[in-house]
C-alpha cells in the first residue's frame, strides 16, 4: 500500500504523476489547515506533507497527523514550523535552500534600484505626460554607496557577488564571521552596519530571536539617506517603527517584498507613503525558480518517505536518530 500524503502546494502534472506512483495523495487547498480539510477518519494514515510557509505546522497539527513523519517545506524559509515541537515528534522538516537565492537576489536589487533612482514614479511620470512639461527630479547613485546585509546566508551571498557588479561597497553583519566572504563583504559590528550603511538589506530568517529585530532603535543609528530593504520576512522588522521612521524622514525610503501582514491590505499605511516600493512576495517567483523548489521540496518527501536521505533537512537530527 502507497503511503499516503498531504500536498498542500502547487505539483505540476508531470511531478504530481510521478508522485502519484509512489504515493497517495491527498489535496489541500494552499493555505487551508490540513487538520480541518482532512477526514478524521484519514488523519492517522497521513505519513507524509509537502506544504507552503501558509500552513503551520505546530503541536495542533502534529497531534492531528500523529502517523506523520516528515513535512517538507515549499520554501527556503520554515517560521510556519514549530520545528521544537516537530523534532520532539521525531517529524522530519525539509525546506528548499540553494535553489532560489539569485532570484530574491534579483528582487533586492530591482527594489534597491527602484529606489535609488525613483523608477517606479519614473514610470507614472512619463505616463502621466508630465514630462512634457519639465524634466523628472534627479536620483542617487548606487554606485560607490555602502550596501549593508543584515545576514551572509546563501541569498546574502548572491547579493554581495551581484552588488560588487554595481561597484558598491558590501559590509555585512551575522552571527558570527564568514570566512568564506572575506574579500567580498567586510563583517561590521550591527550597529556599525546600519549606522554606515547607505542601503540596508535584511537576510535573516523569521525566529523568536529575530522577530521586530530590527525597530525604532536601529532606524534611528541610520543615515536619512539610506534605503531599508527586505526581502526575507515581514515580522523581522518592526513596521509600525518602519512607517514612522519613513514618515519622519528617519530613512529615506524602504523597499519590501514582505509584510508583517500578507496579503498586505490596501488600507496600510505603507500603501501611502511615496519613499516605499512594494512587491507581493515575489522573491523566488519565477517559473524556472518555483520549478526548482517544488522539484526539490517533493524530492525531500519522497527521499525520506523511501528511507534516503533528503537533500534538505532542517533538523537532521530527526533522520540521525532513524539510522
Ligand atoms: C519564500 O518566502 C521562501 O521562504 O522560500
Ligand atoms: C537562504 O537559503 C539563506 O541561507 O539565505
Amino acid at each position: 500500500q502507497k503511503p499516503k500524503i498531504i500536498v498542500s502546494a502547487p505539483l505540476p502534472a508531470d511531478l504530481r504523476e510521478r508522485v502519484a506512483a509512489v504515493c497517495e495523495i491527498i489535496d489541500v487547498p494552499v493555505g487551508q489547515n490540513p487538520a480541518e480539510a482532512v477526514p478524521a477518519s484519514v488523519r492517522p494514515e497521513v505519513a507524509g506533507m509537502v506544504c507552503t510557509v501558509r500552513t503551520r505546522v505546530d503541536q495542533a497539527l502534529l497531534d492531528a497527523f500523529p502517523a506523520l513523519t516528515v513535512s517538507s517545506n515549499f520554501a527556503v524559509g520554515f517560521d510556519n514550523v514549530d520545528i521544537e515541537a516537530a523534532t520532539r515528534r521525531k517529524v522530519l522538516i525539509c525546506n528548499t535552500p540553494g535553489v532560489l537565492d539569485g532570484a530574491v537576489a534579483d528582487v533586492m536589487i530591482g527594489l534597491m534600484l527602484c529606489l535609488a533612482r525613483n523608477l517606479v514614479a519614473g514610470d507614472a511620470f512619463v505616463r502621466s505626460g508630465a514630462w512634457t512639461k519639465g524634466a523628472f527630479a534627479l536620483t542617487t547613485d548606487i554606485r560607490g554607496k555602502t550596501l549593508g546585509l543584515l545576514g551572509m546566508g546563501r541569498i546574502g551571498k548572491v547579493v554581495a557577488r551581484t552588488a560588487q557588479a554595481f561597484d558598491m561597497k558590501v559590509i555585512y553583519h551575522n552571527r558570527r564571521e564568514d570566512p568564506s566572504v572575506e574579500g567580498l563583504a567586510a563583517y561590521v559590528g550591527r550597529d556599525e552596519l546600519f549606522k554606515s550603511s547607505d542601503v540596508l538589506s535584511v537576510h535573516i530568517p523569521l525566529s523568536a530571536e529575530t522577530r521586530h529585530s530590527v525597530g525604532k532603535r536601529e532606524f534611528g543609528l541610520m543615515k536619512p539617506t539610506a534605503y531599508l530593504i527586505n526581502t526575507a520576512r515581514g515580522p523581522v522588522l518592526d513596521e509600525a517603527a518602519l512607517i514612522e521612521a519613513l514618515r519622519a524622514g528617519t530613512i529615506a525610503g524602504a523597499g519590501l517584498d514582505v509584510m508583517e501582514q500578507e496579503p498586505l491590505p490596501p488600507s496600510s499605511p505603507l500603501c501611502e507613503l511615496p519613499n516605499v516600493v512594494l512587491q507581493a512576495h515575489v522573491g523566488s517567483a519565477t517559473h524556472e525558480t518555483r520549478r526548482a523548489m517544488i522539484d526539490l521540496a517533493a524530492a525531500n518527501l519522497l527521499d525520506a518517505l523511501g528511507g534516503k536521505t533528503p537533500q534538505a533537512m532542517v533538523n537532521p537530527q530527526v533522520w540521525q536518530a532513524r539510522a
